[in-house]
């Protein structure tokens, strides 16, 4: 469905901070795409998006193509209007606005209005927390309401593929749970999901597929439960201890951790 081939992005004059990272998305399912801070998650979203030039950046090279069609440097509204659907980083609700009306605003692009309450009442079935609060302000939901009031909004433009980036940022160990839970039920109901997080775990445990980014290169790629299992996702991302073999263990930072996960993919 989505195929990202040899995509560089660049802010500025500076080095890319993406080379060469290809990555696709199925018809179905969740691909989790994984890394630590800063290294490229975020602006590979806003690529798809179409919104890398809003924050002073390009698309210096590559293909990003949608259901078959070229969209490296289409603008953001006709990707939404393709049915690619960003819920960025930062759980973006307007706060002034009930429940009601958030949801209102992410359906403006359905026009029936058939189809926006059946949307509303898929939404609802989903986030029952949201039915109960319809009329209260966003700006007053708990922080998980308003990721869920985030996710539900994007959902009322009945996307073809979902983007999410980090949904659980900042959220405690049962709403991540629940979080996962909900991408989960949202790719069962049949619209796959870009999962972009820093929680390996949450991630590797709904995903199908997965992608590790370190410093805007793709290093290691393959099947979630594959890649849950690998000494070194175990050990970098999942914070687990794992017993280095013969080697012995690697001190931090020493500059090894990426070359082995390069390896890793070999
Ligand atoms: N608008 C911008 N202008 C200049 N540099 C930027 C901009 N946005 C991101 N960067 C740089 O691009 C690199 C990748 O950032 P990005 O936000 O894509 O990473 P990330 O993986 O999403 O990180 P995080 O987990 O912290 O959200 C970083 O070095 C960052 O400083
Ligand atoms: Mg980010």
């Amino acid at each position: 469905m989505l195929e990202i081939e040899g995509l560089a992005v660049r802010y500025g004059a500076r080095e890319p901070v993406l080379h060469a990272v290809s990555l696709a998305v199925a018809e179905a399912g969740v691909v989790a795409l994984l890394g630590a801070n800063g290294a490229g998650k975020t602006s590979l979203m806003r690529a798809v998006s179409g919104t890398v030039p809003l924050h002073g950046g390009t698309v210096a090279a590559g293909s990003i193509r949608f259901l078959g069609q070229e969209i490296a440097r289409a603008n953001p509204a006709d990707v939404v209007a393709r049915g690619l659907v960003q819920v960025p980083e930062g759980r973006h609700v307007f706060g002034p606005l009930t429940v009601d009306e958030n949801l209102d605003a992410g359906a403006i692009t359905v026009r029936s209005r058939e189809a926006r309450a059946r949307a509303r009442r898929q939404v609802f079935e989903m986030f029952p927390r949201l039915a109960e609060r319809r009329r209260q302000r966003a700006g007053t939901l708990s922080g998980g309401e308003q990721q869920m009031l985030a996710i539900a909004r994007a959902l009322m433009s009945q996307p073809k593929l979902l983007l999410l980036d980090e949904p659980s940022l900042g959220l405690a160990p049962r709403l991540v749970r629940q979080i996962g839970e909900t991408v989960r039920e949202i790719a069962r109901d049949g619209v796959p999901v870009l999962l972009v997080e820093q929680n390996a775990a949450m991630a590797l445990s709904v995903a199908h597929s997965a992608y590790v980014l370190e410093l805007g290169r793709v290093v290691l790629s393959g099947p979630a439960g594959e890649l849950s299992h690998s000494d070194e996702v175990r050990r970098l991302y999942l914070g687990e201890d794992v017993d280095e073999g013969p080697e012995g263990p690697e001190a931090p930072g020493d500059g090894r951790a990426v070359p082995q996960l390069a390896r890793w993919t070999a």
